[in-house]
C-alpha cells in the first residue's frame, strides 16, 4: 500500500504539484519540512531583536513609523510559518521549547549586534535582501502551505529591502559622519549575510535530498552567487565598497568571484557561541514566559466560547 502512495507522492512533487497536508507524504518529507519551516520561523521571530533595538531611538517619527512596520511584518512572517509547521502535525508550544532550549535553530544573522542606525538599514539592504533571494525560489516549494506562505512573505520582504536600501542612499547623500557610520555597518555585516545561504554545497547535509523533493529548488552556493551578483551592483550605486578584495566580475563565469568565506566563525555562530546568541535566546526564552498568561486566557476565553456555543 505505501509502495503505491509513495509512486503518487513521487508523481504529484515530479509534475510541480503541491503536496497538501492530507496528502499522504514520507516521514522523512514530513520531517526536514517541520526542520526547516519551523527553523524559518524561529529566525523571524528572533529577527525582529536586533532592528527593534533601535525602534525607540530612531532619528525621525517617520524612520521610527517605518522601523515599527518593519519589525510587526517579521512577527506576521513567523506566525505564518508556525502555522505552516501545524499542517504537518507540529506543536507550536513544542518548537519554542525547542528553540529556547538550543535543539532547533535559527539564522546565525541575527546574532549579531546592531551598534548604529545605519545597521538598521543595512539590515534592510543586505540581509532582506539575500532573505529575497532565498525565499523567492520557496515559493514553488512542493509543500502546499510553505509556498502559499512565501508569496505573501516575499511581497512584504521587498519593502523591507527597499527601505533599507533608501535609508542608506539618504545616509550616503548625508554628511562625512554619516558615510563612515554606513560604510562600517556594511564591514560588519557582508560576510555574515553571506553565511545565511548556509554551508558550501559540499558540507550541506539536507541539499540533496530537500532539492529531490522540491523542498529547496537551488542550492545554498547557487543562491549566494545571485545574492552577490545582484548586490554588487547597488553598493556601486550606493557609494560603498564591500569588504571583500577579491570581490571581481569574471566573464568566463559571467559571475562574480569572491573570497573565501569564514566557516569557521559560520559554525561557531550555529553552535550558539556567536556575539548575541545568549542574549538572543534570553530574550525569547522570557518573551515567552512572560507572555504564558496571554496564552492562558485566550485558551480559557475559547474553552468558555465553545461551552457556551455548545449549550
Ligand atoms: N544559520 C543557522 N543554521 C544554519 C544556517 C544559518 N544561516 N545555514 C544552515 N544552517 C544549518 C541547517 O539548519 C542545518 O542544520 P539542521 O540539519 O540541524 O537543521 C545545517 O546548518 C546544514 O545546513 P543545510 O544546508 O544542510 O541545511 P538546509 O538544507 O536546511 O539549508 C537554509 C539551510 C538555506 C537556511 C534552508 O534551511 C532554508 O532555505 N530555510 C528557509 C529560509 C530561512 O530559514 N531563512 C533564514 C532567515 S529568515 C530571514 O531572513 C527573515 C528576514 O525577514 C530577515
Amino acid at each position: 500500500m505505501d509502495a503505491e502512495r509513495e509512486r503518487e507522492f513521487d508523481r504529484v512533487v515530479a509534475a510541480e504539484q503541491r503536496v497538501e497536508p492530507r496528502d499522504w507524504m514520507p516521514d522523512g518529507y514530513r520531517k526536514t519540512l517541520i526542520r526547516q519551516i519551523a527553523q524559518h520561523a524561529h529566525s523571524e521571530i528572533i529577527g525582529m531583536q536586533p532592528e527593534a533595538n533601535w525602534i525607540s531611538r530612531a532619528p525621525s517619527l517617520r524612520r521610527k513609523a517605518i522601523l515599527l512596520a518593519k519589525v510587526q511584518d517579521e512577527a506576521g512572517h513567523g506566525l505564518y510559518l508556525y502555522a505552516a509547521t501545524e499542517t504537518l502535525g507540529a506543536d507550536r508550544e513544542d518548537l519554542t521549547t525547542r528553540l529556547v532550549q538550543g535543539r532547533q535553530k535559527y539564522s546565525s544573522i541575527f546574532n549579531y549586534p546592531t551598534l548604529t542606525f545605519a545597521d538598521v538599514g543595512v539590515i534592510g539592504w543586505l540581509v532582506d535582501g539575500a532573505a529575497i533571494c532565498n525565499q523567492v525560489p520557496l515559493c514553488r516549494t512542493s509543500y502546499g502551505p510553505y509556498a502559499r506562505a512565501m508569496i505573501r512573505v516575499c511581497k512584504e520582504e521587498s519593502f523591507h529591502q527597499r527601505q533599507g536600501y533608501e535609508l542608506l542612499m539618504t545616509m550616503m547623500r548625508g554628511t562625512e559622519a554619516q558615510r563612515r557610520m554606513v560604510q562600517d555597518a556594511v564591514d560588519r555585516w557582508w560576510w555574515p549575510s553571506l553565511m545565511m545561504f548556509g554551508p558550501p554545497d559540499d558540507a550541506s547535509s539536507n541539499t540533496e535530498r530537500s532539492m529531490a523533493w522540491r523542498i529547496k529548488r537551488h542550492t545554498n552556493d547557487e543562491l549566494r552567487q545571485k545574492f552577490v551578483d545582484m548586490t554588487v551592483p547597488q553598493a556601486e550605486a550606493l557609494g560603498v565598497t564591500l569588504p571583500d578584495p577579491e570581490l571581481r566580475w569574471n566573464p568566463e563565469r559571467g559571475h562574480h568571484d569572491f573570497g573565501q568565506i569564514d566557516w569557521d566563525e559560520f559554525w561557531r555562530v550555529v553552535g550558539g557561541d556567536g556575539p548575541c546568541n545568549r542574549q538572543r535566546v534570553d530574550h525569547r526564552r522570557a518573551a515567552h514566559e512572560n507572555g504564558a498568561w496571554v496564552r492562558e486566557a485566550a485558551a480559557a476565553y475559547a474553552a468558555k466560547q465553545a461551552r457556551q456555543e455548545g449549550a
